[in-house]
């Protein structure tokens, strides 16, 4: 802790506050990941008076180099120093109405400050003022909870929540984040009071659920959305793939746990958070397309295609950006399966063709999310399932080396076609252009112009077109 007190920063602050006769404390976040050991650049600062005349005060002794905004309709600033965002606010006190997250807010201690805090790990404080520089206001035993991995709301649990409701989210965030358990009373109150989720905006609720993601072991996260009820009300579409059903003794697997198991495995394999959305809804169609069959059990035909199709609604619904990601997390749930079915049919170089043009740039994440699919308890399948997927990798690249089908635009266009056989826009264009297409996928001609064109001018003679 006292390297970071040394900061010349730290130093400005606690002479602007002496200067201006003000109690200043470094607040929350900050402190925490001092002693989680996670350096952060963002700074809180409370003052019991004026943040902004402190701020005002704090931009003076920096000079140029700092750059302040005021936002006088919540009383707080804010400046940027180098590669450092630091907000100063008065310490206030905090009272709730039931149907908003917004407090009523009022001059107030420090202690005040500290009892509208989250958690305990976040009301810790570190003075900065001279006479008591670098003491640490630790009211609710924060620095045990941090020893003893233990997330825990300072006052009751209940009133914490209902408060503000976003606070369940952060609660199993932080448990996600810091792999921390959290504490009987605060976990049941998760429970008591999860309908009140109900006034939180939906971006705020996403922002959280990204973080839950973004860990290194989002299972945690949502596992304990689950078990609390939370999931069902944020993501019942995710909630609804849990259970397992019996019929004659046949049984299929909770799709809810195996979801989690390759959001797990993919997420020590990559950091990209759409393909980490993708993993979570894989296997979204599931439920909708459980079918049993008495010959050959349970079955789910088209799941994947319904999952595309459900993906819509659920990017509107969490308004996550319906362009580009989404696209993106469609075309992998859609074609999730294709590499594995590719090896149980016959792995034909056509049909690896179409994969590479389907996939596009993408083939190399389908491919990691194929491989995290499997997690088949039985070692011996596993393994035969993942050296095939490696037949798969290699077929890919050989095919591509040979064929650059993966960004590929067939070597004639719909206009051409047009001034060729003098067409207007209509079927006759479609039918020629896909023909071509899959001519060069299926290996029937090379991908190239002189060609497709021969295999289009007969084509078109077939069509009764020239
Ligand atoms: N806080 C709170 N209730 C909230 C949000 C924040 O009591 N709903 C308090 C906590 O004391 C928190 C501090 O405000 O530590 C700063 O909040 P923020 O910057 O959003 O979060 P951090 O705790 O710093 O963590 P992270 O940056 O990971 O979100």
């Amino acid at each position: 802790m006292q390297s970071y007190l040394k900061n010349p920063l730290f130093k400005t602050l606690s002479t602007c506050a002496d200067e201006l006769g003000m109690e200043c404390y470094v607040i929350g976040g900050f402190v925490r990941d001092i002693f989680l050991k996670r350096p952060s650049n963002d700074i809180d600062v409370v003052v019991v008076g004026s943040g902004i005349t402190m701020a005002e005060q704090v931009k003076k002794a920096l000079g140029k180099q700092a750059n302040l905004a005021v936002f006088k309709n919540f009383g707080t600033a804010q400046i940027k120093y180098k590669d450092t965002e630091i907000e100063l606010v008065g310490a206030r006190r905090e009272s709730y109405t039931r149907g908003s997250r917004k407090p009523i807010v009022e001059d107030g201690t420090l202690q005040d400050d500290q009892n509208r805090r989250d958690f305990t790990i976040n009301a810790l404080a570190i003075c900065l003022n001279q006479d008591r520089y670098g003491a640490l206001l630790d009211p609710f035993g924060g620095i045990t909870d941090i020893e003893n991995k233990i997330i825990r709301t300072p006052l009751d649990p209940d009133i914490t929540f209902s408060d503000d409701p976003l606070r369940m989210l952060r609660c199993i965030r932080f448990a996600t984040q810091l792999h921390f358990h959290i504490e009987d009373k605060t976990y049941q109150s998760l429970i008591t009071n999860k309908e009140r989720i109900k006034i939180v905006s939906i971006e705020r609720i996403v922002e959280e659920l990204n973080k839950i993601i973004k860990s290194p072991k989002p299972s945690i996260g949502f596992i304990l959305l689950k078990k609390t009820g939370l999931l069902a009300l944020i993501l019942p579409e995710i909630d609804a793939l849990s259970g397992v059903e019996t019929i004659n003794g046949k049984s299929h697997k909770d799709v809810f746990y195996h979801t989690l198991e390759v959001l797990d495995k993919l997420a020590t394999k990559t950091d990209n958070v759409w393909l980490r959305w993708a993993a979570l809804f894989h296997d979204v169609g599931k439920p909708a397309t459980k079918r049993f069959d008495k010959k050959i059990g349970w079955t789910f035909h088209n799941h994947n295609y319904i999952g595309e199709r459900m993906l819509t609604h659920i990017f509107k619904r969490l308004k996550l950006p319906m362009g580009e990601q989404m696209r993106y997390v469609q075309k992998i749930v859609t074609l999730h399966m294709r590499p594995i079915a590719l090896v149980e049919e016959e792995i034909t170089d056509s049909a690896v063709r179409r994969l590479l043009f389907e996939a596009g740039d993408d083939i190399d994440d389908l491919m990691i999310l194929c491989e995290a699919d499997i997690t088949s308890k039985n070692e011996a399948k596993a393994q035969r399932h993942l050296q095939n997927l490696q037949i798969v990798r290699q077929k890919l690249k050989d095919i591509e080396q040979k064929d650059h089908v993966r960004n590929f635009q067939p070597p004639i266009d719909g206009k051409e076609i047009m001034e060729l056989f003098n067409l207007p826009p209509c079927a006759e264009v479609g039918t020629l252009k896909t023909a071509i297409k899959d001519a060069i996928l299926d290996g029937i001609i090379p991908n190239e112009y002189d060609a497709a064109y021969s295999f289009m001018m007969q084509k078109a003679k077939e069509m009764g077109l020239s």
